[in-house]
């Protein structure tokens, strides 16, 4: 099978006014259709620059990124991006927030209006807020914001997800509600997702295949094998999760120090 998104030798460096910083070296990496990738990292190591380049706001300075085996090169519709701090219009309600991705998937596949607005409830009902459509996001919890984030996101009807720590800001009992949604509806959408996080735990939880990466690099691949719906209550004590656990925190925290010592430097 083809793959979905092939990222190859790719190269990014910001330019400042005296001084060049390479955040990307040398970055490889394929992703199956319906794949759901984990970038984890720590601080400043790349991630949300590897996004960016994904979803076009920021431009490669060499090597590719294929998507269908197309070289693309800027933003586009097949991908819809979720950002850490919601990032949701504040003038617009609930429903008209994800009215907006909505219309931007009715003019690709000419739905007439009363599909769109049939396809913005049934986004907001998936995840759980048909009670505050009329709602601004300033009447909404972090995590209720998120939540329409996601829904904007899916109304969009992009193949490919792409999520930038969304939920580091959420309380840890919310967090697993909204993981243990997000990996339902991206297996139900068929959703090719890249979802950046941090955390060890949330990685295990939802992904087909781990990427770990170190300051500027690809350090390792991890195909994950666990079968889902995952449980973390069922996953811990078990030997093959335990086993994957200890081998991420070794990759992991293997790196910290670099940082550490990168952030008293500046
Ligand atoms: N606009 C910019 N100009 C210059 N350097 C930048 C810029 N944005 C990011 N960087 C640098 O590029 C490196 C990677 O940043 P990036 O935001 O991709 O890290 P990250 O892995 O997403 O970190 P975090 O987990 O803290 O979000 C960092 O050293 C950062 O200081
Ligand atoms: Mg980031």
């Amino acid at each position: 099978m083809p793959y979905k998104i092939e990222i190859k030798n790719l190269y990014f460096d910001y330019v400042g006014k005296k001084t060049t910083f390479g955040a990307l070296e040398d970055i490889n990496l394929d992703i199956k259709e319906g794949e759901f990738v984990c970038v984890l990292g720590s601080s400043g190591c790349g991630k949300s620059t590897l996004l960016s380049i994904l979803n076009g706001l920021n431009k490669a300075k060499s090597g590719q990124i294929l998507i269908d085996g197309k070289e693309t090169l800027g933003p586009g519709v097949n991908r819809a991006t979720v950002f850490q701090n919601y990032s949701l219009f504040p003038w617009k309600t609930v429903k008209q927030n994800v009215l907006f991705g909505a219309k931007q998937s009715a003019k690709r596949k000419e739905y007439t209006k009363e599909e769109r607005n049939k396809k913005v409830i049934e986004y907001i009902s998936s995840v759980g807020l048909l009670n505050s459509m009329d709602k601004y996001p300033f009447e909404l919890s972090g995590g209720m914001q998120q939540r329409v984030a996601i829904a904007r996101a899916l109304a969009l009807e992009a193949d490919i997800l792409l999520l930038d720590e969304p939920f580091s800001a959420i309380d840890p009992r919310l967090r697993l509600e909204l993981q243990e949604l997000v990996s339902k509806l991206s297996k139900e959408h068929n959703k090719t997702v890249i979802f950046i996080t941090h955390d060890i735990d949330e990685a295990i939880l939802l992904a087909d295949k781990i990427v770990v990466m170190e300051p500027k690099h690809i350090k390792s691949v991890l195909d994950i094998d666990l079968s889902y719906p995952r449980v973390r209550e069922k996953l811990v004590g078990r030997e093959d999760y335990e086993r994957l656990h200890r081998k991420l925190i070794s990759l992991f925290y293997e790196n910290i120090e670099d940082n550490i010592d990168l952030e008293v430097a500046l």
